[in-house]
């Protein structure tokens, strides 16, 4: 069988924000070195791109992209600005160490957005989408243009400010789900219809930002990817504003595991994601929940009997991906009132014991018993059992 060889059309840019967009949710801040060690883990770890802060926010945000800048070894490092001569100024000063940087600048486009927030009418949001995208790219040729709010903005009026984006010089082009709104059929038409609509849609990399609201973050950014995106936006763990962003970790792997129907690639380093996962924890003090995809510390255990059964048979009987694959040692086979006795055979020859045919039929009694008793068994409990059983028999 021939290998089939990844083409660059099909290549996913992972462009993390979880120190910009992350941070910015409640309770998530972060210091300067915790911010530099994130920063560090991205680079190696393959991210494209590192939203590192939003320069004109704060002289410590200032300062945590600067000093990112500087060390970052591989990846673009980027900042966030809005559509102001001074925040743009500000940003580009911040990314100006880096080997390779990238001014983010955005405006909101939509009715809600402009009569409430802005104040302003279509055509001096228009105008403003010029002049910010302009100065930006007299900084850099590397500039993202984000239409805030684009999934509830008028269609023709969000081409014609991607159109005039383009043509300013932005070399990105991001249709926020800002509010965490769009259904993925929704997403993915958008993209397909802006790009189609758009002249010279080509000369831009279009991407997706997705809030997680109703819960569909993923399959939004996933379904924007099909309508021609190639560009996620994301944070480890989900962090961000309100429910969060599109977790890092289930999008890269959703494009591994289920690349048969998501025939697209990304360079991150897959072994990576739990180390990445735990450090991002540690930091924001933001627990990951047991059930979260991927690097939950449910993520690859099991418990109930028939479950435990099947993977000591084979694992592809309830994993689809393998543990080491995403950075976790190995399945783990929690013992509990659910499990059988396969299991605890199992659980008894890793702990080194050998029993005789009725001492297991006893321990195993024994063991039920207090599995409906506790919550949790730890092999301590196993041990105190099966001493106990050793002695009396
Ligand atoms: O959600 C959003 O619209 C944003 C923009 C600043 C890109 O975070
Ligand atoms: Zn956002």
């Amino acid at each position: 069988m021939t290998a089939t060889i990844p083409s660059d059309k099909d290549r996913v840019i992972i462009f993390d924000t979880t120190l910009r967009d992350g941070e910015q949710c409640p309770g998530a801040t972060m210091t300067f070195e915790e911010k530099l060690e994130v920063a560090s883990l991205l680079d190696a770890m393959g991210v494209d791109v590192i939203e590192a802060g939003f320069p004109i926010a704060s002289d410590g945000d200032f300062a945590a992209v600067h000093e990112i800048a500087k060390r970052a070894k591989n990846a673009v490092i980027c900042g966030l600005s809005r559509a102001g001569a001074k925040d743009i100024d500000r940003c580009a000063e911040a990314i100006r160490p880096a080997k390779q940087g990238r001014i983010h600048t955005f405006l909101s486009t939509s009715p809600v957005h402009m009569k409430y927030k802005l104040q302003m009418d279509a055509e001096q949001v228009y105008q403003l989408v010029i002049s910010a995208v302009t100065r930006a790219r007299n900084h850099t040729d590397n500039v993202e243009w984000s239409s805030e709010d684009g999934t509830r903005t008028e269609f023709d009026f969000l081409c014609k400010c991607v159109e005039a984006a383009i043509k300013a010089g932005a070399t990105t082009i991001n249709i926020p789900d800002t509010v965490g709104y769009s259904v993925p059929e929704e997403y993915y038409d958008l993209f397909k219809r802006v790009r189609e609509n758009v002249p010279n849609s080509d000369k831009a990399v279009f991407s997706v930002h997705c809030h997680d609201d109703l819960g569909m973050a993923v399959a939004n950014s996933l379904a924007g990817i099909r309508g021609g995106a190639r560009q996620i936006e994301c944070t480890v763990n989900g962090i961000g504003e309100r429910a969060g962003n599109t977790a890092l970790e289930e999008v890269v792997m959703a494009m591994r595991v289920r690349n048969d129907k998501l025939p697209f690639w990304n360079k991150i380093d897959t072994t990576m994601l739990t180390r990445a996962s735990k450090v991002v924890s540690a930091a924001t003090s933001f627990p990951v929940q047991y059930n979260k995809a991927i690097v939950g510390r449910n993520a690859f255990a099991h418990e109930s009997g028939i479950h435990q059964d099947g993977m000591l048979k084979n694992a592809e009987t309830y994993e689809i991906m393998r543990p080491e694959s995403v950075g976790v040692k190995q399945t783990s086979l929690v013992m509990g009132k659910h499990s059988g006795r396969h299991a605890f055979v199992h659980k008894l020859e890793e702990m080194g014991y050998k029993l005789g045919q009725n001492q297991l039929e006893d321990a195993f009694v024994r063991f039920k018993a207090l599995a409906d008793r506790k919550k949790e068994i730890y092999d301590e409990d196993i041990e105190a059992l099966v001493d106990q059983e050793i002695a009396q028999s």
